[in-house]
């Protein structure tokens, strides 16, 4: 600290203004003189992305720039370096299980370490919202609290390895239709409880360096220059104490970004340093903002940057190991007749679809991965065959993924000669656009062409799917097994061939929930917007928050996944039958492995809230725990509660909990709640009651101080005598629809005036604040 300070101290205003910039694409601005190195930066989600030299290529050749803007031509992908591919966001969440991501970080730190990568540009942690939005398999779950402790987990395993991590994009990039301009209009409820509260889980719990600004508007200010966000959000109330730095090219006024909270401009703006000298010259931006912004900066490179470091050797061999580890722990099976695992007895499996031997595990623009060494799945389910078992490949569809007739009748015919069918299809990206949004939920159309073909010839046909978000399944009633594999990494050949073997047990859980139609989701009506705006009319109604309030059936709910064995839940407990905020609860209880394999289940706990003043969902995510299990083996599962996770965001105070009854639910997923237990709560952050004197009898009623002051205030004014109170008035006080003002001048022929209304609502309202 004080060696920034003392930096700080002879920094000229030029420098530091040219401080809050890159010197590259990749690179913070080196200022030797002061001893200060230059930090490089690289995307991404699942893996190291860095191109070939790019760190320190000055990238100012217009017609370069724009002929080759692209992030995964094969001409982009041969120059960036290869590294290990781990799942995608939107595929490592459905191992729910932080541990994993924080294991997964930890590699991408020490590949970036032998980069001299001082900070990675992940995890992406926007709420999926729809599964159409483009960027979606970058991101982890429709669930805050899930949302929020995978990133925690990634963070913590990058900072854990030398490494500064950067949670990105901060906040409501939910769609990548007009990305930069589109203004995301979501009420305060949603922005806080849904939008914003897996940033705010991220950030109190894992404390990453940088948060990254999104693109986007939201509620008509950009992003990248709200001071509601940068400042009053998030280093406010959430107590951030790092860098705030821009997506590429999203501040569209420095000052305004500046002013509002942000500290680093990316990527390297010499009309931003010419803004900030010309602003703290003239007095429109603070000095004191320019500084804390060099001492951000500052306090990053001087902790990460690399700079004459030495450069670790990885293990590559580890790391692959650990993609295949965390690609087996992704995998969802989703429907299962009993047709796998794949016994020593079957002899004959057709295994159809180019995917097969040229997997897509991967996700595209700046998440796009260089994977150094994939898993073939046909090669791996070949070597974990038993002997004697004859595997035959057809393509199915043309490499460049079109139907082909005569493909598609030499699969039929495989697939019906043989015992089962392992058929590979999926749903990839559109190709880069202004318009990045998926525009289908459908599979690319010549692999569904290839399943619907196998099904109607073959009974025991296997679904391996690879997408990086939910797909449309609707030939589900036709086919016997459903494995999705998401972009879980070049370990998923491996993964997926250990699973259809039985050498794995899958356990991989939905972070969504897969709708029947796209027409069923929250956001169906809204999604991307219109014109230049995005209105988040679904509320807080989210994901399964909205599948579960408005009865809507999904194909597979939120948290479903099967595994090959059974587990039995019992024994519910909970640590107090009542509990005062602030305060903690635990809600424990057996869980047993009943079948005769091993494998892990992941017990998540709902609460119901039964008592609060505005609406809530029918039940929201709490807590979860993957436990790992022998056969016949029982554990004892703690899930706890703190005072915060009771609460709802009231946008007349904030964060709020009423007192009353609330369910604690337990189960294998949303709509699976195998045990319930009742608490009651008494809070101490209930909405605080203020009166005016429009108030309806309602609300000033049930609050016992507000009730007793105003029934005494109307006895000493004889407009009331006291044998007349009692339950029976407040009834009747309570079907008078106007305000207590309005409503007393009528009722009484003037007899209550105006000034005693006013009278009357200070009386209350001073008597409310004495018992504060
Ligand atoms: C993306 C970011 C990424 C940055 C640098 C932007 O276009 O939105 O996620 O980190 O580019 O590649």
């Amino acid at each position: 600290m004080h060696q920034i300070e003392e930096i700080l101290q002879k920094m000229t205003l030029a420098e530091k203004a040219r401080l809050c910039t890159g010197a590259t694409h990749w690179k913070t601005v080196a200022m030797p003189q002061y001893g200060v190195p230059s930090l490089v930066m690289a995307d991404g989600t699942s893996g190291l992305r860095l191109q070939q030299g790019s760190e320190d290529k000055e990238e100012n050749d217009l017609y370069e720039n724009v002929m080759f803007f692209s992030f995964d031509s094969e001409e982009a992908l041969a120059r960036t370096i290869p590294s290990t591919c781990y799942p995608a966001g939107s595929a490592l969440a459905c191992s729910w299980n932080p541990e994993l991501a924080r294991e997964v970080g930890a590699a991408i730190a020490e590949e970036c370490k032998a980069q001299g990568v001082g900070m990675l540009l992940g995890p992406g942690m926007n709420l999926r919202r729809h599964p159409l939005a483009g960027r979606g398999f970058e991101y982890y779950s429709e669930d805050p609290a899930l949302s929020g402790e995978m990133a925690a987990g990634m963070v913590e395993g990058i900072q854990s390895g030398g490494v500064a991590a950067c949670i990105k994009h901060f906040a409501c990039n939910n769609a990548d239709y007009k990305r930069t301009w589109i203004d995301s209009v979501v009420e305060p409820r949603a922005l806080h409880e849904i939008y914003l509260a897996g940033f705010e889980r991220a950030v109190r719990k894992a404390r990453p360096c940088a948060v990254m600004g999104a693109y986007n508007k939201v509620n008509g200010v950009q992003a990248c220059e709200s001071e509601e966000l940068l400042t009053h959000i998030l280093r406010e109330q959430w107590g951030f104490d790092g860098l705030v730095m821009s997506d590429w090219v999203a501040v569209k006024n420095s000052k305004e970004a500046f002013r509002a909270g942000l500290n680093f401009q990316m990527p390297p703006s010499k009309s931003c340093v010419d803004v900030l000298v010309a602003g703290v010259e003239d007095g429109s931006i603070p000095a004191e903002r320019l500084d804390e912004s060099c001492r951000q900066i500052l306090k990053l490179v001087l902790h990460y940057s690399k700079e004459g470091k030495e450069r670790p050797q990885v293990d590559w061999q580890a790391h692959h190991q650990l993609a295949r580890k965390a690609a087996a722990q992704c995998a969802v099976l989703l429907k299962n007749d009993g047709v796998l695992p794949l016994g020593p007895g079957v002899k004959k499996v057709a295994v159809l679809g180019n995917l097969a031997k040229k997997p897509q595990f991967n996700g595209t623009g700046c998440a796009a991965i260089n994977a150094r060494c994939p898993d073939i799945p046909f090669d791996e389910l070949a070597a974990l065959a038993a002997p004697g078992c004859q595997l035959q490949f057809v393509p199915g569809y043309t490499a460049d993924y079109r139907t082909d007739p005569a493909l598609l009748a030499e699969a039929a015919k495989v697939a019906a000669e043989a015992e089962v069918a392992l058929v590979f299809a999926g749903a990839f990206l559109p190709p880069e656009d202004d318009d990045f949004n998926r525009k289908t939920m459908a599979l690319e159309p010549a692999t569904e062409a290839l399943v619907e073909a196998v099904a109607a010839v073959q009974p025991n046909t296997v679904v391996l799917l690879y997408n990086g978000e939910s797909v449309a399944m609707p030939w589900i009633d036709r086919v016997a097994g459903v494995l999705d594999l998401w972009f879980s990494g070049e370990g998923s050949g491996r993964a997926a061939a250990e699973i259809v073997w039985g050498l794995q047990n899958p356990s991989g859980r939905l972070p969504v929930t897969l709708p029947k139609r796209l027409e069923d989701t929250p956001a169906y009506l809204n999604f991307p917007g219109a014109g230049d705006s995005h209105f988040y009319c679904e509320g807080i109604y989210a994901g399964y928050r909205y599948y579960d309030k408005k009865r809507v059936e999904p194909l597979y709910p939120f948290g479903y996944g099967l595994s090959y064995t059974d587990f039995a839940y019992s024994e519910p407990r909970l640590s107090t039958r009542e509990l005062a905020l602030p305060g903690r609860v635990c809600f424990s209880c057996q869980v047993e492995n009943t079948g005769s394999m091993a494998g892990a289940e992941v017990v998540q706990l709902y609460l119901r809230d039964r008592c609060s003043k505005l609406p809530r969902p029918e039940r929201e995510l709490k807590a979860f725990c993957r436990v790992e299990l022998a056969p016949g083996e029982k554990k004892r599962v703690e899930l706890w509660l703190d005072s915060r996770d009771f609460c709802y965001y009231d946008p007349a105070c904030g964060w709020v909990a009423d007192s009353g009854e609330y369910l604690l639910q337990v189960g294998p997923h949303s709509r699976d709640i195998r045990l319930e237990e009742r608490l009651q709560l008494v809070s101490d952050r209930a909405a605080p009651f203020a009166m005016t004197t429009d108030t309806h009898y309602t609300d000033l009623l049930e609050n016992p101080t507000a009730r007793r002051v105003f029934y005494d205030y109307l006895v000493e004014k004889g407009l009331l005598l006291p044998e007349q109170i009692g339950p029976a008035l407040d009834e009747h006080f309570k079907v008078i629809f106007w305000g207590m003002a309005q409503h007393l001048d009528g009722a009484t022929g003037d007899r209550f005036t105006p000034a005693m209304a006013e009278e009357l609502t200070e009386k209350i309202n001073a008597a409310l604040a004495a018992e504060r």
